[in-house]
Protein backbone atom coordinates (compact mmCIF):
# COMPACT_ATOMS: atom_id res chain seq x y z
CA UNK A 1 0.00 0.00 0.00
CA UNK A 2 1.13 3.31 -0.61
CA UNK A 3 1.10 6.04 1.93
CA UNK A 4 0.37 9.59 0.94
CA UNK A 5 -0.10 12.97 2.63
CA UNK A 6 -3.08 14.61 2.99
CA UNK A 7 -2.02 18.56 3.12
CA UNK A 8 -1.01 21.64 2.04
CA UNK A 9 0.70 22.45 4.25
CA UNK A 10 5.20 22.52 2.88
CA UNK A 11 6.49 21.64 6.51
CA UNK A 12 3.90 18.25 7.15
CA UNK A 13 5.04 17.15 3.45
CA UNK A 14 9.00 17.77 3.97
CA UNK A 15 8.74 15.84 7.61
CA UNK A 16 6.50 13.29 6.11
CA UNK A 17 9.20 13.12 3.53
CA UNK A 18 12.53 13.05 5.85
CA UNK A 19 10.63 9.72 6.97
CA UNK A 20 11.29 7.87 3.61
CA UNK A 21 7.95 6.52 3.37
CA UNK A 22 5.99 9.06 1.45
CA UNK A 23 4.85 8.44 -2.12
CA UNK A 24 2.65 11.38 -2.56
CA UNK A 25 0.36 14.03 -1.61
CA UNK A 26 -3.42 15.14 -1.92
CA UNK A 27 -4.97 18.34 -1.74
CA UNK A 28 -8.27 19.71 -1.56
CA UNK A 29 -9.53 23.75 -1.54
CA UNK A 30 -10.11 23.38 1.89
CA UNK A 31 -6.97 22.08 2.70
CA UNK A 32 -5.23 24.83 0.47
CA UNK A 33 -7.63 27.56 2.12
CA UNK A 34 -6.50 26.31 5.86
CA UNK A 35 -2.93 27.49 4.54
CA UNK A 36 -3.88 30.93 3.60
CA UNK A 37 -3.58 30.32 0.20
CA UNK A 38 -5.61 33.34 -1.90
CA UNK A 39 -5.31 33.84 -5.18
CA UNK A 40 -5.34 31.60 -8.70
CA UNK A 41 -1.44 32.67 -8.91
CA UNK A 42 -0.95 32.13 -5.34
CA UNK A 43 -2.75 28.69 -5.80
CA UNK A 44 -0.81 27.88 -8.74
CA UNK A 45 2.60 28.64 -6.76
CA UNK A 46 1.99 26.63 -4.57
CA UNK A 47 1.07 23.38 -6.34
CA UNK A 48 4.25 23.91 -8.09
CA UNK A 49 6.62 24.02 -4.32
CA UNK A 50 4.81 21.41 -3.43
CA UNK A 51 5.31 19.39 -6.50
CA UNK A 52 9.28 20.33 -6.11
CA UNK A 53 9.45 19.00 -2.20
CA UNK A 54 6.69 15.76 -3.49
CA UNK A 55 8.57 13.23 -5.46
CA UNK A 56 5.24 11.54 -6.45
CA UNK A 57 1.79 11.90 -7.27
CA UNK A 58 0.32 15.46 -6.15
CA UNK A 59 -3.42 15.59 -6.53
CA UNK A 60 -4.41 18.95 -7.47
CA UNK A 61 -8.16 19.70 -7.42
CA UNK A 62 -10.54 21.49 -9.73
CA UNK A 63 -13.04 24.32 -9.06
CA UNK A 64 -15.24 24.00 -11.54
CA UNK A 65 -18.21 22.32 -11.88
CA UNK A 66 -19.30 21.78 -15.73
CA UNK A 67 -17.68 19.74 -18.36
CA UNK A 68 -15.53 22.56 -20.35
CA UNK A 69 -14.46 24.12 -16.78
CA UNK A 70 -13.10 21.32 -15.29
CA UNK A 71 -11.21 20.57 -19.11
CA UNK A 72 -9.98 24.00 -18.61
CA UNK A 73 -8.56 23.84 -15.39
CA UNK A 74 -7.51 20.33 -15.61
CA UNK A 75 -5.44 20.54 -18.66
CA UNK A 76 -4.17 23.77 -16.83
CA UNK A 77 -3.08 22.08 -13.82
CA UNK A 78 -1.82 18.97 -15.25
CA UNK A 79 0.74 21.37 -17.56
CA UNK A 80 2.18 22.71 -13.81
CA UNK A 81 4.51 19.57 -13.35
CA UNK A 82 4.49 15.77 -14.80
CA UNK A 83 3.63 14.41 -11.44
CA UNK A 84 0.17 16.53 -11.38
CA UNK A 85 -3.14 14.44 -10.77
CA UNK A 86 -6.44 16.41 -11.45
CA UNK A 87 -9.01 15.68 -9.12
CA UNK A 88 -12.51 16.03 -10.34
CA UNK A 89 -15.28 15.76 -8.00
CA UNK A 90 -17.77 12.46 -8.27
CA UNK A 91 -20.78 14.76 -10.43
CA UNK A 92 -22.43 13.76 -13.91
CA UNK A 93 -20.17 16.70 -15.87
CA UNK A 94 -17.22 15.02 -13.50
CA UNK A 95 -17.40 11.70 -14.78
CA UNK A 96 -17.50 12.72 -18.54
CA UNK A 97 -14.26 14.88 -17.67
CA UNK A 98 -12.14 12.06 -15.87
CA UNK A 99 -13.09 10.15 -19.33
CA UNK A 100 -11.80 12.69 -21.56
CA UNK A 101 -8.43 13.06 -19.11
CA UNK A 102 -8.29 9.60 -19.47
CA UNK A 103 -8.57 9.36 -23.31
CA UNK A 104 -5.98 12.32 -23.21
CA UNK A 105 -2.94 10.60 -21.24
CA UNK A 106 -3.92 12.88 -18.31
CA UNK A 107 -3.91 11.69 -14.60
CA UNK A 108 -7.45 11.67 -12.25
CA UNK A 109 -8.28 11.05 -8.70
CA UNK A 110 -12.53 10.84 -8.42
CA UNK A 111 -12.91 12.74 -5.39
CA UNK A 112 -15.93 12.55 -2.98
CA UNK A 113 -16.81 9.11 -3.18
CA UNK A 114 -19.36 7.34 -0.76
CA UNK A 115 -20.84 4.17 -2.60
CA UNK A 116 -19.69 1.16 -4.49
CA UNK A 117 -21.78 2.29 -7.38
CA UNK A 118 -20.08 5.77 -7.68
CA UNK A 119 -16.82 3.96 -7.77
CA UNK A 120 -17.46 1.85 -10.38
CA UNK A 121 -18.82 4.65 -12.53
CA UNK A 122 -14.71 6.32 -11.37
CA UNK A 123 -13.50 2.92 -12.94
CA UNK A 124 -15.17 2.67 -16.13
CA UNK A 125 -14.38 6.43 -16.55
CA UNK A 126 -10.74 5.34 -16.45
CA UNK A 127 -9.76 7.62 -13.46
CA UNK A 128 -6.57 6.74 -12.12
CA UNK A 129 -7.75 6.73 -8.54
CA UNK A 130 -10.90 6.81 -6.96
CA UNK A 131 -11.21 8.31 -3.13
CA UNK A 132 -13.70 6.88 -0.95
CA UNK A 133 -14.07 9.25 2.22
CA UNK A 134 -13.77 7.02 4.72
CA UNK A 135 -13.78 9.44 7.85
CA UNK A 136 -16.26 11.43 6.67
CA UNK A 137 -18.82 7.71 6.41
CA UNK A 138 -17.67 6.92 9.80
CA UNK A 139 -18.95 10.34 10.90
CA UNK A 140 -22.49 9.36 9.83
CA UNK A 141 -22.50 6.08 11.35
CA UNK A 142 -21.94 3.91 8.44
CA UNK A 143 -18.35 1.91 8.30
CA UNK A 144 -16.20 3.59 5.64
CA UNK A 145 -13.80 0.73 6.26
CA UNK A 146 -16.03 -1.45 5.13
CA UNK A 147 -17.18 0.69 1.66
CA UNK A 148 -13.27 0.23 0.78
CA UNK A 149 -13.15 -3.92 0.81
CA UNK A 150 -16.43 -3.87 -1.26
CA UNK A 151 -14.74 -1.53 -3.87
CA UNK A 152 -11.77 -4.01 -3.75
CA UNK A 153 -13.71 -6.90 -3.83
CA UNK A 154 -15.67 -5.50 -7.00
CA UNK A 155 -12.31 -3.64 -9.07
CA UNK A 156 -10.43 -7.44 -8.82
CA UNK A 157 -13.65 -9.27 -9.91
CA UNK A 158 -14.06 -7.01 -12.58
CA UNK A 159 -10.32 -6.25 -13.13
CA UNK A 160 -10.56 -3.07 -13.06
CA UNK A 161 -7.26 -0.71 -12.96
CA UNK A 162 -8.52 2.53 -10.83
CA UNK A 163 -6.58 2.22 -7.71
CA UNK A 164 -8.32 2.73 -4.42
CA UNK A 165 -7.53 5.99 -2.49
CA UNK A 166 -9.07 5.25 0.99
CA UNK A 167 -9.33 9.02 2.36
CA UNK A 168 -10.81 11.09 4.74
CA UNK A 169 -8.58 9.08 7.15
CA UNK A 170 -9.02 10.17 11.01
CA UNK A 171 -6.24 7.59 12.90
CA UNK A 172 -3.46 5.84 12.56
CA UNK A 173 -6.01 2.12 12.83
CA UNK A 174 -7.78 3.56 9.74
CA UNK A 175 -4.13 3.01 7.71
CA UNK A 176 -4.22 -0.37 9.32
CA UNK A 177 -7.68 -1.49 8.22
CA UNK A 178 -7.46 -0.03 4.92
CA UNK A 179 -3.92 -2.32 4.80
CA UNK A 180 -6.06 -5.35 5.70
CA UNK A 181 -9.11 -5.07 3.14
CA UNK A 182 -7.29 -4.07 0.09
CA UNK A 183 -6.45 -0.29 -0.48
CA UNK A 184 -4.08 0.79 -2.93
CA UNK A 185 -3.11 3.87 -1.23
CA UNK A 186 -4.02 5.85 1.72
CA UNK A 187 -3.73 9.21 2.08
CA UNK A 188 -3.26 10.49 6.01
CA UNK A 189 -2.65 13.51 7.75
CA UNK A 190 0.23 13.62 9.06
CA UNK A 191 -0.73 12.64 13.19
CA UNK A 192 -2.08 9.72 11.77
CA UNK A 193 1.50 8.39 10.09
CA UNK A 194 2.97 9.49 13.11
CA UNK A 195 0.48 7.51 15.29
CA UNK A 196 1.57 4.24 13.93
CA UNK A 197 4.88 4.87 15.48
CA UNK A 198 3.11 4.57 18.98
CA UNK A 199 3.34 1.49 21.06
CA UNK A 200 3.61 1.67 24.97
CA UNK A 201 5.95 -1.22 25.30
CA UNK A 202 8.23 -0.27 22.67
CA UNK A 203 8.74 2.81 24.83
CA UNK A 204 9.36 0.40 27.94
CA UNK A 205 11.43 -1.55 25.82
CA UNK A 206 13.69 1.07 24.95
CA UNK A 207 14.07 2.32 28.32
CA UNK A 208 15.12 -0.44 29.41
CA UNK A 209 17.71 -1.39 26.94
CA UNK A 210 19.02 2.14 27.12
CA UNK A 211 19.03 1.29 31.12
CA UNK A 212 20.86 -2.10 30.44
CA UNK A 213 23.54 -0.38 28.02
CA UNK A 214 25.01 2.17 30.48
CA UNK A 215 25.28 -0.92 32.91
CA UNK A 216 27.67 -1.99 30.07
CA UNK A 217 30.03 0.60 30.06
C1 LIG B 1 -8.40 13.80 0.21
O1 LIG B 1 -8.24 13.46 -0.91
C2 LIG B 1 -9.69 14.24 0.75
O2 LIG B 1 -10.07 15.44 0.18
C3 LIG B 1 -9.55 14.35 2.24
O3 LIG B 1 -8.96 13.15 2.72
C4 LIG B 1 -10.84 14.65 2.97
O4 LIG B 1 -10.59 14.53 4.35
P1 LIG B 1 -11.58 15.12 5.47
O5 LIG B 1 -12.81 14.30 5.48
O6 LIG B 1 -10.79 14.96 6.75
O7 LIG B 1 -11.82 16.55 5.13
Amino acid sequence: MQFFIDTANLSQIKEAYELGILDGVTTNPSLMAKEGIKGTEAVIKHYIDICKIANGPVSAEVIATDLDGIIAEGKALAALDKNIVVKVPMIKDGIKAIKWFTDNGIQTNCTLVFSAGQAILAAKAGATYVSPFIGRIDDSSWDGVNLIEQIAHIYRLQGFQTKILAASIRNALHIVRCAEVGADVCTCPLDSILGLLKHPLTDIGLAKFLEDAKSMK
